[in-house]
């Protein structure tokens, strides 16, 4: 599957984000811990969350779409041993094992997949069952983690990772009895969307601080409905493709609050943008540049690391970009470079870019998720056309994303 691209035209009109992929995933492994139905909305329809939703099929879970409305019962889910072929597909299956681990006391996970965006271990993940009473056996690429003993009443996560703070979240609900206190958690707000979300179905989950949940383990947690919140990244997305080639378009969908950080950049290099309730208003602007560093929420998130490089391009001056999160996000400048970009990548990590550079169309191929979209934002603004390969990479996170750029005025095909 390919997407072939061409333009620089001016794009208006509204665009709307989906519902955030990192936050439906999680409340699907999440649906395990509630007795009966859980209805969750607003959730994207993307490659992800279909193979997510294979899991937890694969285990005797049933769930059922109408709309972007995803009902799911787990009444019937009784194995604890994820499938080697879905789980490698996605990063997210690791949450599988806190749910898991709270319901059956044992799981068994397949080394689990994802981007190839860097070394992604899963060391914090193991350090923190253990932390929790739990042995973790590594077997044929396979691990293992079995309940032995109790949980201690503190625990501090080895690093601030969002799927390890989740992970310790899922385990800890049904812990009746127990109040564990977890330190140095993640504080991106799709794991507060999960707090609030198994907060509506029973749970006791507070958050004390940035750094710090506190969770009381119930006995059971009732039916519930939740909305799942609109996803900062993809807006994030939409923002740059705004200050690039917006005509007064409107991004909605999303509470700005959550992308303070990246429309800080983004105002700071002159962007012209109103920020509303719900949604914000870009125009094309004479951007100059400015340095952008990655690091945990409230700071610049990586996953629009990539897309702010490619703004970086089309920027008045130098600027350095630092990548702090993961060790191989870089792969796509190279990709920018062939299209004409002055970028001098000094390491895995930091790159210094010189705008602005009139890109031309390239065939590329999507080097990751956030790449691959990143490649798309490129292929509008280059000259002639530009063909984006390994579509289906994008197609992991962004639902429908030709048809919602076609209908802003975007010159999108896709082929396979
Ligand atoms: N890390 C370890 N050991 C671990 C776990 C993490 O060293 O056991 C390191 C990672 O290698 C990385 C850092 O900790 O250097 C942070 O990784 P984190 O665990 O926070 O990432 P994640 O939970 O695997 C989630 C999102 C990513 C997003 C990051 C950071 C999901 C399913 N994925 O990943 O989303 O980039 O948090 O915000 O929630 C994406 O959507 O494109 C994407 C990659």
């Amino acid at each position: 599957m390919k997407f072939i691209l061409s333009g620089n035209n001016p794009l208006s009109g509204s665009i709307e984000v989906s519902g955030a992929k990192n936050a439906a995933l999680k409340m699907i492994s999440a649906a395990i811990l509630i007795s009966g139905k859980t209805e969750l909305e607003n959730v994207p329809k993307i490659i992800d969350v279909e193979n997510m939703l294979l899991i937890l099929k694969s285990i005797g879970g049933e769930y059922s779409w109408g709309g972007n409305k995803v009902t799911i019962d787990t009444t019937n889910v009784s194995k604890h041993d994820l499938t080697i072929d879905i789980s490698r597909k996605l990063r997210g299956s690791v949450v599988y094992v806190g749910s898991l681990l709270a319901k059956f006391g044992k799981v068994t996970l397949p080394f689990p997949g994802g981007c190839n965006i860097g070394k992604r271990p899963i060391d914090y993940h193991i350090d923190l069952f253990q932390n929790l009473g739990i042995s973790v056996v590594e077997e044929n690429e396979t691990y293992i983690f079995e309940k032995q003993g109790e949980a201690s009443s503190e625990v501090t996560l080895l690093g601030r990772s969002v799927t390890v703070t989740e992970n310790a979240i899922l385990y800890l609900t049904l812990l009746k009895g127990n109040t564990t206190t977890v330190r140095n958690c993640a504080a991106e707000p799709e794991i507060d969307d999960l707090i609030n979300f198994l907060n509506s179905a029973g749970a006791n989950i507070k958050r004390i601080d940035e750094e710090t949940i506190e969770v009381t383990g119930v006995d059971k947690l009732n039916e519930t409905s939740h909305r799942v919140m609109g996803d900062r990244i993809e807006a994030g997305t939409w923002l740059v493709l705004g200050l690039l080639l917006g005509d007064n378009l409107k991004i909605t969908g999303f509470d700005p609050k959550f992308l303070e950080a990246p429309l800080g950049i983004a105002k700071g290099m002159n962007g012209n943008i109103e920020v509303g309730s719900g949604s914000i208003t870009v125009n094309k602007s004479e951007l100059v540049s400015k340095d952008i560093t990655t690091g945990v929420y409230p700071e610049f998130p990586t996953d629009l690391q990539s897309p702010f490089g490619l703004l970086l391009t089309q920027s008045t001056g130098t600027a350095t970009l630092n990548e702090t999160v993961f060790n191989d996000r870089f792969k796509y400048l190279h990709d920018l470079v062939d299209m004409g970009a002055d970028i001098k990548i000094e390491s895995k990590n930091k790159a210094v870019i010189t705008g602005p550079r009139k890109l031309s169309g390239r065939i590329i191929e999507s080097a990751d998720l956030r790449a691959g979209a990143t490649m798309v934002l490129a292929g509008l603004i280059a000259d002639g056309t530009t063909e984006v390969d390994k579509a289906e990479v994008i197609d992991r996170g962004y639902e429908k994303i030709d048809d919602k750029l076609s209908r802003i005025g975007a010159k999108i095909q896709r082929e396979s």
